[in-house]
């Protein structure tokens, strides 16, 4: 007899995810050693000037290596490991011609191939292929960078293209001032629960929803993700749709993309807010902001205008729901099939309910 899925699949019937997913050590080690399966952002382009280096530490526990990022000729993702030792190479951004370990001063091109190491003058068949640095593939659509494996990226992919494709996303320029790190005390997926519906947005976000046209709201589904659409009250910020949009004629404010595991593309009038979701342990999770600017006189304006205030409420909720979900008497709830569908489809394919619904 085939066991039932953890999250039945119909909406109306199906219970939500268990409490032991938020706090127990031993399933969050089990989810984390599956996420190396999918892939994962690394970079937007314009981060990278000619001879930029940057590390990836928010991928180190999610893929089991600590990375790095380098553009000379082109861009490639090198392992941050000295071949030496073992120490860490690249501790922060930088812009330089080769990578120079700081512990005994060997020396890396951009391309991994090691170029220089003091004292080794004796050392017998040396250099050998070994003492390069690793090189890692790297995924690339409309200037965004991705890392990891190969789960859900053709479908993703595909539906960003038809939907948003018309979007000239590789020209936006990355804005620092607009980089946020937090780190909150709750589970990763409790922050992408409350990521993946809007029905909060009256209660918590007061701000946002007096600019959103709350029962315009709407939420779809796809392999790997979920789209989120938020239509502009009258005289607010909204997109200038080209008639090559499925969108054409609607008065569009946001396209809040999240793509499994915990990777949030934000679409505003203005550009790009990239949120990435990188679980630190059970009940600690790291929430970091990158903001690529594409209209500049659109910034400040409509859903996407303050992200500080809202992402602030969010975490106030979440930090408080990680205390509920932990008491012995919560275990699960239900979902509202109007307003929790995303929220739904990432439990499927959390608990890997999902496998054949596509
Ligand atoms: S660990 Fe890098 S040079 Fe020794
Ligand atoms: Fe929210």
């Amino acid at each position: 007899m085939v066991a039932a899925p953890i999250i039945d699949s119909d909406i109306c019937k199906a219970h939500t995810l268990p409490s032991r997913y938020y706090t127990e050590e031993s399933l969050f080690s089990d989810i984390l050693s599956r996420l190396s399966n999918s892939f994962h952002f690394a970079a937007h382009v314009s981060q990278l000037n000619e001879n930029s280096i940057i590390p990836l530490p928010q991928l180190e526990n999610i893929l089991g290596e600590a990375l790095i990022l380098t553009k000379d000729e082109q861009i490639r993702c090198l392992s941050n490991v000295c071949t030496h030792r073992g120490m860490l190479i690249a501790t922060k951004p930088c812009d330089l011609k080769s990578l120079k370990c700081g512990y005994h001063g060997r020396t890396f091109g951009l391309d991994g191939c090691m170029r220089n190491m003091p004292e080794f003058t004796d050392v017998e068949n040396f250099p050998t292929d070994s003492d390069n640095l690793r090189e890692f593939n790297i995924k690339k659509w409309n200037g965004i960078i991705f890392l990891g494996g190969e789960q859900f990226y053709d479908a993703v992919i595909n539906e960003m293209q038809n939907r948003i494709g018309w979007m000239n996303i590789e020209s936006f320029e990355y804005d620092e001032s607009r980089h946020r790190s937090y780190d909150i005390n709750a589970n990763w997926a409790l922050y992408v629960d409350n990521y993946l519906e809007g029905f909060h947005i009256p209660f918590v976000h007061g701000d946002l929803h007096s600019v959103l046209d709350y029962d315009s709201y709407s939420t779809e589904l796809f392999e790997g993700g979920v789209l989120q659409i938020g239509i502009a009250n009258e005289g607010e910020a909204c997109f200038d749709l080209p008639e090559s949009s499925p969108d054409f004629g609607k008065k569009i404010a946001a396209y809040y993309y999240w793509i499994y595991p915990g990777l949030m593309l934000n679409f505003y009038p203005w550009g790009l807010s990239v949120n990435v979701v990188s679980p630190i342990s059970v009940d600690r999770t790291r929430i970091v902001y990158h903001g690529f600017v594409g209209e500049k006189s659109m910034l400040g304006k409509g859903a996407g205008g303050d992200l500080d205030k809202v992402e602030a409420e969010d975490q106030e909720i979440v930090e408080a729901t990680q205390r509920g979900v932990s008491s012995k008497s919560y275990e699960r709830g239900r979902y509202s099939p109007s307003k929790e569908k995303g929220v739904h489809h990432f439990h499927r394919i959390l608990t890997n309910s999902s496998d054949n619904d596509f």
